[in-house]
Formats: structure tokens, sequence, C-alpha cells
């Protein structure tokens, strides 16, 4: 599955603490700890004695360097996978093949990111991270009963802003959209020259405007999107969309916001981001089916471009979880 060659975001960065954290990634149980160099690691959540949890366990710093402990019969294992002590044997010194089952972990975008499977994919870009003119914040998470497809898909589209998001993202008067263009790049594509009417477009959005967006699809569960009101000038908000794939129906879901409002709090910030979602939740998990169709069984207008896109691109790549 080239699904679990590829990157994905499985925790804020802030929840993982002293203790082991377990997380769910592609249907398969992770479990995530720091090290005493404050280093993540994410491994399978399985001993390899007996099966049992290993986030259930604790996280020790010895001299010789930080361990996790398994809770059944305490076996000690090192950063990299190494069992180090059998507490019932404490002179007998373990054979590799006593190693637990270790994956990548990485730390991007204030959030932990997980590959299951060694490759040479590297996480997803957000370049207005490093543009010290906009202020970063996380959004969420968020839980949602559908696949990380239908919420990418979501995330892309425009038309449904008069209709969810009436009086805020959009409104019923002005729901004709402009055509748009689709340009493939090498992680996905982008959606240039977007244009949506919208009664209040960020929290601080005293009127309506005509806003200019650009999407980007920055992998199969990544996307963004730059808003470019027409009376700004210089550098402009981006909203990056992280999605975690948990189960091929159940997903979790982050916004990394990088914004030029330096003004609103963290929690006013949050709370309209959380409106907003809230108010794409229901009718996200409504869709039936769950997985996203690659091969037919929904109709398309002119104005599904770039979900037209997304579905011939998640069907060139070869993605799998999510889609039907
Ligand atoms: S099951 Fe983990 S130490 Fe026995
Ligand atoms: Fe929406």
């Amino acid at each position: 599955m080239i699904e679990t060659t590829l990157w994905h975001p499985v925790a804020d960065s802030a929840s993982l603490a002293d203790a082991p954290l377990p997380v769910r990634l592609l249907a398969h149980d992770v479990v995530l700890w720091r090290d005493h160099f404050g280093q993540a690691h994410a491994w399978a959540d399985r001993c390899p004695h007996r099966g049992t949890k290993l986030s259930l366990g604790r996280v020790l710093h010895t001299d010789e360097g930080s361990r996790i402990e398994c809770p059944y019969h305490g076996w000690q294992f090192a950063a990299e996978g190494a069992c180090q002590l059998i507490p019932a044997l404490p002179d007998f010194k373990p054979p590799a093949s006593h190693t637990a089952c270790t994956h990548e972990a990485h730390e991007a975008h204030g959030l932990i990111w997980v590959r299951l499977q060694t490759s040479r994919s590297l996480p997803p870009a957000f370049d207005a991270e490093q543009d010290a003119r906009l202020r970063k914040l996380l959004c969420g998470p968020y839980e949602v009963n559908t696949s990380a497809p239908r919420i990418v898909e979501s995330f892309l589209d425009l038309a449904h802003f008069g209709f969810v998001h009436e009086g805020v993202l959009g409104d019923r008067a002005h729901t004709q959209l402009a055509a748009y263009r689709i340009d493939p790049t090498a992680h996905g594509f982008i959606a240039n020259d977007c244009q949506a009417w919208q009664p209040q477009s960020n929290r601080l959005a005293a009127e309506g405007g005509l806003v200019d967006y650009r999407y980007e699809l920055t992998g199969p569960y990544t996307a963004q999107l730059t808003k470019l009101p027409q009376a700004q000038d210089g550098y402009q908000d981006v909203i990056g969309l992280f999605v975690c794939p948990i189960e091929p129906e159940r997903s979790r879901v982050w916004f990394r916001v990088a914004l030029t409002d330096f003004d609103s709090s963290d929690d006013d910030l949050r709370q309209f981001q959380d409106t907003i979602f809230m108010q794409d939740r229901p009718v996200l998990e409504s869709q039936s089916p769950k997985l996203l169709p690659l091969s037919g069984g929904e109709v398309h207008s002119a104005a599904d471009r770039s979900s037209a896109a997304y579905r011939r691109f998640l069907n060139e790549r070869g993605i799998t979880f999510g889609v039907c």
C-alpha cells in the first residue's frame, strides 16, 4: 500500500510529553513517545513478547538513555527498538529477535508525522511556516466519521460556500463561480484564479468582498489554500489542511493557519475555524458512501474541476485507503 510509504500527521506536538501516546494511522496501532533529548519516536503499539500495548507502559530515562517499558513483564526497549532488559532474567542479553517494531517520526508545522514504511518521500510542504510575517496557529484536531479523501475534496470545493457557510464564507445571492484553472505540480496540483464572494472571509473582515484563492493539493491527504483579499498587498493568509487517515472511514483533521492577523486572541482564531469546520462536519459525515468513489457513481458539473482533478490524482497515485 503506497500510503504506508508517505508521511502522515498523527498528533499535535504539544500533546506528546512524558507519557507514551497511542494513536491510530492507516488502521495500525502506533505508540508515540519522547526520549530525554525531546526526540519523538513512533513504534508499532505492540510488545514483541506477548503483543501487549506498549502505550500502556511508561517511559524511563536511564543513564544509558531513554527506554519504553512494557506494562506486562517490564521488558525495556531502547530508542532504536532493541530490547535491553528482561527483568525476570536480568543477566540475559536479549537477542535481535526481541526488538520492537519501529516506524519513523518527524515533527513539522506543530504536528508529529509518522511514516510506517521507509521510503524517500518527504512530509508535505507548508512554506508559510517559514514566513516570519505570518502568525502560525494549529486548529483542531477534529474527529470526523468519514474518509480522508472526502475531507480533502470538500476543502478544495468552492461551490458549497453559499450553502454550508452562508453568512461567513459565502452567500446564496453570490453562488456563481468563475472558471478556474488546474495546473499539475510534482506533488498534486494547483487550482489557480479561484474567486469567491465572501461576507466574512476571516475573523476581522468587516464587510463582504470578492476573495481570490489559490488552492494547492500537496499530497493525497493534505492541501493548502492561499487567500488574497483584493485590498491587501504583499503577503496573505495561508491555511494548511492536514488529515490523518485513521481508518478507511474515520479521520482526524488539523488546520495550520498562517495569518496576517496578529490582533485576535488564539482562542478567537480557533473559534472561527471551529465554527467553519463544525458547519462542514455534518455534511461530510452524511455523504454516502464515506469512501470517495473513484470509478463512477457520482455526477459532476464544470464547477467541480478541482474535485475531478483530485480523484484523477488519487487514481494515478494508486491510493487505496479511503477510496472505493
Ligand atoms: S508482553 Fe511485553 S514484556 Fe511481556
Ligand atoms: Fe467548507
